[in-house]
Order: structure tokens, then C-alpha cells, then sequence
């Protein structure tokens, strides 16, 4: 338990910073009084089982009393926050927002990017993040321990790669959506009642995906384990490879990964 620390989450009523703030705070990462929330509306809610976590409206007040500064504002909101942060461990969840222009905003240069997802709220997300040269061990220590409360973690060595993640990780749990939303579509228009369509697709999606996360076997291989038994599978796989899935998920990161770069130079430009 890091209970020297107080940890302030500016958007903490948020999907993400609820979702991290109440995971530290299960996993017992932090006492629920080093833990400050704000918000503009001064709603937030999931925190009545720790009435001690300190809310505001004030982000200035809670940069003043937090060690370690969360940013879980969409990235547009962000030229509202202003916050000054020089001596503060400064930990951005916001895609498109680089680290020369949380720097430049905050006055920190222990600065982190970081890009969990959606599953955080499950506690089944994986958060790769950056860290400029003047973090501090500790302060690595506190953030590995703040994302493996809510699933995996591990520190990345350049930008640019975050840049990539943040279309792979931060965006991730859409493609898994999106996949079962086409064998919905196609199940459908095949005349199967809705029910058994939507409890089918439900059990590929969401049940055997756990296979790959229970067995730890490479996807390539589980592919290629499948492809080599030459039934209904291998039929159904290699007309999905030859329609040109591989092209169609090459291309979607691709977008994501620009889309990110455009937003952190169309961020780097507002004023706060
Ligand atoms: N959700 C995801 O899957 C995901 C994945 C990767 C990265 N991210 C990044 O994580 C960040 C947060 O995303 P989210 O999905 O949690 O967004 P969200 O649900 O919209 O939460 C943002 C929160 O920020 C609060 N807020 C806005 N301006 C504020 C201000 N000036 N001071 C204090 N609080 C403020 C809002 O509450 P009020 O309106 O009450 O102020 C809101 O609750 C975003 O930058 C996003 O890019 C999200």
C-alpha cells in the first residue's frame, strides 16, 4: 500500500477515473483518504462504500494537496484543466495529447502517458505507458501498481509507441465489438432467432476468447491448430483470410494510429 501518497484524479467520476480510483482503492493500492476526485458537475459516483476519498470541484485545490496528478479528461476538455504541477508526478490517460504538451501545461517533467480501456471498469484491462526521464522509481512503482489493480501492465520505451497503442489498447474494445456485431448481422439475415444469434455470438466472442487468455497459446498458433483440422473451421478461417480480414485489421490500426497523431498536433495547439 502506497499510504504516503495522495493520488488526485481530475475527471475521477469519469468511465476510466472511477473505474481506476475504485479499483486502487479495492485492491488496497491506496487508503481511501489519499484519494481526491474532481469533477465540474460534482457528480461522482461509486465511492459510498469509502466515504473518506475527498471529491471537488476545484482542480487547482487538488493539485495542491496531490502527489501524483491523474488527467482522465477527454482530450477536448483538457485546455480547461488548469493546473500548476512543477514538483507533482503528472499521469495522462488522454489520447492525442502528447508528452511536450503535458509538459508545457502542467509544468512537470515527471510526466507519464498512459492508455488503459474500457475493461478497466471488469478489471481485465491491459495499460501499457511511457515515462520522460525524470520519473522516479518510485514513481514507476506506483504506477505499475495502479494499472495491475485493474489488469496488466508494462512500461513502453518510446512514444511512439504509446502513439501506436494508443489505436491497439485504448481503442481495443471496440474490435471485439465490432467482430460480433458482423457474425450478429450475418446470423440474423440467415433467418436464426434473435435470442439464439445473440447468445451464440456472445458464447465465440466472449467465452472462447478466454481459451486464449486461459492456455496462453500464440493466436498464430491456435489459428494454424485449427486451419491444420480441415473442417467447418479451417473452411470458415481461410475464406475470412482470403476476403482480406488481415488487410481490413492492418488498415483500422493504421486510421487509429493516425487519428492519434492528428490529435496530438491539433491538442499541442490549444490554448488553455
Ligand atoms: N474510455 C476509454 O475506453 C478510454 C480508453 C483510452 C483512453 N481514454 C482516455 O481517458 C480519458 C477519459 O475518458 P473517459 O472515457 O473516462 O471519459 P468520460 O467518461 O467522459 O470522463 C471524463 C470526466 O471528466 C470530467 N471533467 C471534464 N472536464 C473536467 C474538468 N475541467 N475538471 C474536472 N473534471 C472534468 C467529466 O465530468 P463533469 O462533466 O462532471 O466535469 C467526466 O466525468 C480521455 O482523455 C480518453 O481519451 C479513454
Amino acid at each position: 500500500m502506497f499510504s504516503e501518497l495522495t493520488v488526485g484524479i481530475i475527471g475521477g467520476g469519469g468511465w476510466l477515473g472511477r473505474s481506476i480510483g475504485a479499483a486502487m482503492l479495492a485492491k488496497g493500492v491506496l487508503p481511501p483518504a489519499g484519494l481526491i476526485l474532481s469533477s465540474r458537475s460534482g457528480r461522482i459516483d461509486g465511492f459510498d462504500a469509502w466515504p473518506e476519498v475527498q471529491l471537488t470541484t476545484d482542480n487547482r485545490e487538488l493539485a495542491q494537496r496531490a502527489d501524483v496528478i491523474v488527467l482522465s479528461v477527454r482530450p477536448e476538455q483538457f485546455a480547461a484543466v488548469a493546473i500548476a504541477a512543477p514538483d507533482k508526478l503528472v499521469i495522462s490517460f488522454m489520447a492525442g495529447v502528447s508528452l511536450a504538451t503535458l509538459i508545457e501545461r502542467s509544468g512537470s517533467r515527471r510526466v507519464i502517458r498512459a492508455m488503459p480501456n474500457a475493461a478497466a471498469e471488469i478489471g481485465q484491462c491491459y495499460t501499457p505507458w511511457f515515462a520522460t526521464a525524470e520519473v522516479t522509481a518510485a514513481d514507476k512503482a506506483f504506477t505499475q501498481a495502479m494499472f495491475e489493480a485493474c489488469g496488466g501492465t508494462d512500461e513502453v520505451f518510446s512514444e511512439a509507441d504509446l502513439d501506436y497503442l494508443t489505436g491497439l489498447v485504448g481503442s481495443g474494445a471496440a474490435y471485439p465489438a465490432l467482430l460480433a456485431e458482423a457474425l450478429l448481422a450475418h446470423a440474423l439475415a440467415r433467418g436464426l432467432p434473435r435470442q439464439v444469434a445473440e447468445r451464440a455470438v456472445r458464447g465465440v466472442v466472449v467465452g472462447a476468447s478466454q481459451l486464449l487468455g486461459r492456455d496462453g497459446m500464440p493466436p498464430a498458433a491456435m489459428v494454424q491448430a485449427m486451419l491444420d483440422y480441415r473442417g467447418t473451421t479451417a473452411a470458415g478461417l481461410q475464406a475470412m483470410i482470403d476476403a482480406g480480414f488481415r488487410q481490413s485489421v492492418d488498415a483500422g490500426l493504421e486510421a487509429a494510429e493516425a487519428a492519434a497523431r492528428r490529435m496530438q498536433a491539433q491538442y499541442a495547439k490549444s490554448e488553455p
